[in-house]
């Protein structure tokens, strides 16, 4: 198969840059492909809502600037931010006119809200399923382009470099270029060749690395992971964000409801078990602090007091409001028998979004010729250290225009041989999945009890440790097994457990997400970890 314009993932990233290619060139192809289905992404999920200049009475681009650069502890690139800031109103109203609904106040204006981090009131909204609603209206003006076609369950395994026309390919390379992707349709269950003359990673983050999760099991951080083995440059994996206040559900693993930052922003206050609210402790922003801040008091009080999470106390809402503004969330507390005016929300951190990835310059272009990335997968200087919330389905945007401005002024590079099939000699199918299953969980145990919120060197050297053996293992099984999108996957974590460790083992300080008990200081040397 061969296409003009290949983009991975159809997420808000994919989708915004294909719309936008697909508009410039009609008489081009665009071909969009997804692991599962269209609209399973972490776009879907997405629920305080996406963070825009709106109101220029009380709000300017200098103090969005301010707000994101202060978040980012001194790692944004100040480029970038400017870019996405003053950028983002256009995109945002872009997205309206393919038929995206923001909730409106009584006046008609749009009603925006606030949340950790920001100065004012600039969050554009839908109830609280705002995700939901810009991938509905994604898809929609997607299927009104005739050129773009979506493949869904369609694997990407492998980005197709010189290393596929027998070159050797090393990171100091000049001009590796991707001539596009090997894929397995897990329909017809066989490997692929894509060849495409510009691609698109938009693969979203990498949450799945650890045991709970605020991101769907697609998570997996495939893209960085390609990227990396075709030695492309990857940065700043360290800075995992964990965002304060998922649902806590005993005995639950994996996916974890998500209770939005905006629930703070509306005067949701942190308890812990003795009913003290705690934030005070720590910060004079209190419960809209940035979270890195909020992640780790909780993070405290939870140690302190030996507990397994703490709590959201909306009891003083006024119900009929709360419901008006999260619907999604009072029916989920509801239907685990936590009555919102009665009874406090028991909450936790959990891993939520990935502020290094693949490095972009300003046009979204990679290490790699010919390849872009977008979205949640990409490293584009935005967010420094710590994201600022509602910062990503902006900066999705602004970057998926970007690249696609770039990509239509890059010129086609053709391979300088035939490009060959995938290579399956010598694998069989594997007879045991129990040794997917069981590394993976290995792979989110040693992550979330060696790498997470609060980190120190003994820890992240057994993390090192003990993903090198898993590293050997599932390598192993990779070159004799017949390939599965669980294997891939398994494969795809461990690389990016990897990149965080080592990210966090050279960064010889605290700074932003970061936290190592044995550096807590930041250091005066500002400088991005590239791997
Ligand atoms: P995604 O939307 O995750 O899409 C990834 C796509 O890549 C999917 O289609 C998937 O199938 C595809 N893919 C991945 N690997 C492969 C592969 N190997 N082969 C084929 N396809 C592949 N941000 C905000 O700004 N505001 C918010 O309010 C907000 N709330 C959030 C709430 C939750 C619960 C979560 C999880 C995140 C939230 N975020 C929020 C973050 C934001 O939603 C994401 O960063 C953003 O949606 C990522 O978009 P994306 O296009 O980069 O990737
Ligand atoms: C939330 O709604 O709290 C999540 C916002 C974000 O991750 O930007």
């Amino acid at each position: 198969m061969t296409t003009d314009f290949l983009v991975i993932g159809s997420g808000i990233a994919g989708l915004t840059y294909a719309v936008k290619v697909a508009e410039a060139q009609p008489q081009k192809s665009v071909l969009v492909l997804t692991k599962t289905t269209a609209d399973e992404t972490n776009t879907k999920y997405a629920q305080g809502g996406i963070a825009g200049v709106w109101n220029d009475e009380n709000d300017s681009f200098n103090k969005h600037i301010d707000d994101t650069l202060v978040a980012g502890d001194g790692l944004c690139n100040p480029t970038t931010v400017e870019a996405v800031v003053k950028e983002g109103p256009e995109r945002i109203r872009e997205i309206i006119g393919w038929g995206a609904n923001f909730d409106k106040d009584d006046d008609g204006d749009y009603s925006l809200g606030r949340e950790g981090g920001h100065s004012e009131d600039r969050i554009l909204h839908h109830k609280d399923v705002t995700g939901k609603e810009m991938e509905r209206a994604l898809l929609h003006k997607v299927a009104t382009l005739p050129n773009i076609t979506i493949i869904n369950h369609c694997f990407v395994i492998e980005l197709i470099t010189q290393h596929h026309l027998g070159y050797l390919v090393m990171k100091t390379t000049p001009n590796i270029t991707c001539y596009g992707v090997y894929v397995l349709n897990l329909k017809t269950k066989e490997i692929e060749k894509i060849v495409a003359t510009t691609t698109l990673l938009a693969t979203g983050g990498n949450g799945s690395v650890y045991r709970t999760t605020t991101n769907p099991a697609i998570a997996t951080g495939d893209g960085v992971a390609m990227v990396y083995r075709a030695k492309g440059r990857v940065e700043n994996m360290e800075f995992i964000q964990f965002h304060p206040t998922a649902l806590f559900e005993q005995g639950l693993k994996g996916h974890a409801f998500l209770i939005t930052e905006a629930v703070r922003g509306d005067g949701g206050i942190l308890r812990n078990h003795k009913g003290e609210a705690f934030m005070e402790r720590y910060d004079s922003r209190k419960d809209l602090a940035p979270r890195d801040i909020v992640a780790r008091a909780i993070d405290s009080e939870m140690k302190i007091n030996g507990t397994e999470h703490v709590f959201l106390d909306c009891r003083h809402f006024d119900v009929e409001k709360f419901i008006h503004h999260f619907p999604n969330i009072y029916d989920k507390c509801k239907s685990i028998g936590i009555d919102i005016s009665r009874d406090m929300i028991p909450v936790a951190p959990a891993a939520h979004y990935s502020c290094g990835g693949i490095q972009t310059n300003l046009h979204g272009a990679t290490t790699i010729n010919q390849l872009f990335a977008a979205g949640e997968c990409a490293s584009t200087g935005l967010h420094g250290a710590n994201r600022l919330a509602s910062n990503s389905l902006l900066e999705a945007m602004v970057f998926a225009h970007r690249a696609a401005q770039a990509s239509l002024a890059t010129p086609a590079s053709t391979p300088t041989a035939e490009i060959p099939d995938w290579d399956a000699r010598g694998t069989t199918t594997p007879r045991e999945m129990i040794l997917i299953t069981q590394s993976l969980k290995e792979l989110q145990l040693l992550m979330s009890d060696y790498v997470g919120i609060v980190r120190n060197n003994v820890r992240l050297e057994r993390a090192s440790r003990r993903l090198d053996l898993l590293h050997l293992e599932v390598e192993e099984l990779y070159r004799t097994s017949k390939v599965s999108p669980q294997l891939c996957e398994l494969r795809n974590m461990i690389t990016v457990g990897y990149l965080i460790v080592k990210g966090a083992q050279f960064r010889h300080e605290s700074r932003g997400l970061h936290f190592n008990t044995d550096y807590p200081q930041k250091s005066a040397l500002l400088q991005n970890i590239v791997l």
